[in-house]
């Protein structure tokens, strides 16, 4: 899977920014419940394996600063969390979400969620972590990214020798790939569903760049049938590999 130029994620990312202003409570209701969701793909010892008494890097956490990691509840065991993430850090204050005083405490909930760990801003493919951490974690970034290879390659850099990645990524069907880049992209030019995303995937595509970041894939959870894969609707898979 290629990298784009500089000038196509730039225009990516003012979409993204645009975004993540924009939200309200529906959305913001929905980017934290999708978390839990993804994370049940999961069983607890492997949640264990991968939080508990571990530093963990998550690369791409959202300008709001909500790792996936803060909704396991195996977090109360982490040693380290840091969050990178190339957009500044935007407070919910500033958001849309300000017209939402009813919610304060529900948003002051988030907040709290959203201040663990530590903030880095930089882009994946800028990471300068050596053997660091034990666990990296990217959910719902690889199709936004400059460069989705370089990017796991710096994940892989990150990790000390037996360290694990998670990854989450929506990932389209055959039919449902070829719609998007051959029409959506046409029709929806301007839209942020096609300027946020300058990638799209199938599952298999998703595997080989782990492994062609030089990583040994060691479950795959949440893939669609045979069939959906074909003509379904988009999933998003887990995808668990180490650092031999
Ligand atoms: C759809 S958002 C997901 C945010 C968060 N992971 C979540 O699920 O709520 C995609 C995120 O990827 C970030 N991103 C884009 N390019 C990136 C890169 N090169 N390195 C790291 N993160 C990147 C964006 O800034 C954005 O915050």
């Amino acid at each position: 899977m290629s990298s784009v130029t500089l000038d196509r994620w730039t225009a990516a990312q003012a979409s993204e920014l645009a975004y993540w202003r924009g939200l309200d409570l529906r959305e913001i209701l929905r980017i934290c419940a999708e978390k839990p969701d993804f994370l049940a793909l999961l069983d607890e010892s492997t949640q264990r394996g991968l939080f508990d008494g571990k530093e963990v890097l998550e690369i791409g956490c959202g300008p709001l600063g909500l790792s996936l990691v803060s909704f396991s509840r195996h977090k109360a065991g982490l040693r380290r969390l840091v969050k990178a993430e190339p957009l500044p850090r935007l407070p919910i204050a500033e958001t849309r979400l300000n017209q939402d005083a009813w919610a304060a405490p529900f948003l002051a909930w988030v907040e709290t969620l959203a201040a663990e760990g530590e903030y880095v801003q930089t882009s994946g493919e800028d990471l300068g972590f050596e053997a660091a951490f034990d666990t990296v974690v990217t959910y719902n970034v690889l199709d936004h990214v400059r460069a989705p290879l370089p990017l796991l390659r710096n994940a892989w850099r990150a990790l000390r020798p037996g360290g694990r990645l998670l990854v989450g990524v929506d990932c389209l069907s055959v039919v449902g790939r070829w719609r998007f880049e051959m029409v959506t992209r046409r029709t929806h030019k301007g839209h942020t569903v096609v300027e946020a995303h300058p990638h799209t995937f199938l599952p298999d595509h998703v595997a080989r760049l782990i492994e062609g970041a030089g990583f040994r894939m060691t479950g795959r959870h949440g893939e669609p049938s045979r069939l959906r894969g074909l003509i379904g609707k988009h999933s998003r898979p887990a995808f668990l590999a180490d650092k031999p």
